[in-house]
């Protein structure tokens, strides 16, 4: 009979596979993952419920403060639109996108349910596919999408893009499509802390409802680290636990305040302004040992 293999061993298994390439292209990894969405809702009110109510009022002012007439909020990488769907029954117009055809036929569905239980403001919501570092390129060709946008939503997805070319790409996709004074929220986990204990910090203000894992189960003996002197950390594993109590294993890049701080900066001007916050709490309320969250909150300089 086979012997059952150690989730530990398939863990290395997974990680070696990443880690080779990683190594092999150092500045531009293309990893593909592709997500399903098969949670269910039974109402209306379950669906609006996804998110905490500080996350929810998080955004909704941060979209009331930023408002412009004709333009809207994009939510990019959305998943099945937990953040979008709170946002456009607040009366915000939104446009929302995720790579997943899944993700993007759970919103459709989604959409349906609520223009059949009557909520009218769910006609303008706009869903579509797009791959986060081409979106520009998306939004250029399709006439029905504004051009800008007052508001740029991008939660727990920057983890997916492995090389910094990537990440740039969506930087410089960010500043084309955010208006003159608008503001970017992009968040990701605290993947210093995981790199440097081993452990992850659960819950924070948005934990993983989006898709079927009920949070991430535990982490890197694994962490890759850089080259010596600086050592560096320059990814996690994850494993996440499923509701069935399976673990799935992936890997993350990790992310640094100050990589993307630098980044920010060299992508919006020197001058831009920069938030950062700790489970949307100021750092000083909430030390980085005990973050789940990281999230940016950067405006464009006005022209
Ligand atoms: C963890 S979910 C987060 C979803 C949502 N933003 C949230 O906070 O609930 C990550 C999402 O990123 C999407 N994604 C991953 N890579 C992407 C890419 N290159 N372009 C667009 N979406 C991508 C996945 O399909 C998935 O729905």
């Amino acid at each position: 009979m086979e012997k059952v293999r150690e989730p530990a061993a398939i863990a290395q298994d997974v990680l070696l596979g990443s880690l080779t390439k990683i190594c092999q292209e150092q500045n531009d990894v293309e990893i593909s993952m592709q997500f399903e969405c098969n949670r269910k809702f039974s109402s209306v009110e379950q669906r609006l419920d996804q998110r905490s109510p500080i996350i929810k009022k998080f955004l909704l002012d941060l979209a009331k403060k930023y408002e412009t007439p004709g333009r809207g909020v994009l939510d990019v990488a959305c998943g099945p639109g937990n953040d979008s769907i709170y946002l456009v029954h607040g009366g915000f117009k939104v446009f929302s996108c995720d790579l997943s055809d899944g993700m993007v036929e759970e919103m459709r569905t989604c959409k349906q349910e609520f223009i059949n239980n009557g909520c009218k403001e769910f006609e303008n919501w706009s869903i579509f596919k797009a791959n986060m570092i081409e979106i520009d390129a998306v939004i250029d060709s399709n006439k029905n999408l504004p051009p800008q946008y007052d508001t740029i939503v991008c939660l727990e997805a920057i983890m997916f893009l492995m090389g910094d070319q990537e990440l740039k790409k969506l930087f410089s996709c960010f500043e084309k499509l955010l208006r003159p004074g608008g503001v970017i929220v992009v968040d990701h986990r605290n993947f210093e802390v995981m790199a440097k204990t081993g452990k992850p910090v659960n819950g924070g203000i948005n934990p993983f409802t989006a898709v079927e894992y009920r949070h991430i189960a535990g982490v890197a003996p694994f962490a890759i680290y850089g080259p010596a002197p600086e050592q560096k950390p320059i990814a996690v594993f994850l494993a996440y636990e499923r509701p069935d109590g399976s673990n799935l294993y992936t890997t993350s890049r990790v992310f640094t305040r100050e990589q993307i701080t630098s980044l920010a900066k060299s992508t919006f001007g020197e001058n831009c302004k920069i938030q950062i916050l700790h489970d949307l709490k100021d750092e000083s309320e909430c030390p980085p040992e005990g973050t789940a969250i990281i999230t940016y909150v950067i405006e464009k300089p006005l022209e």
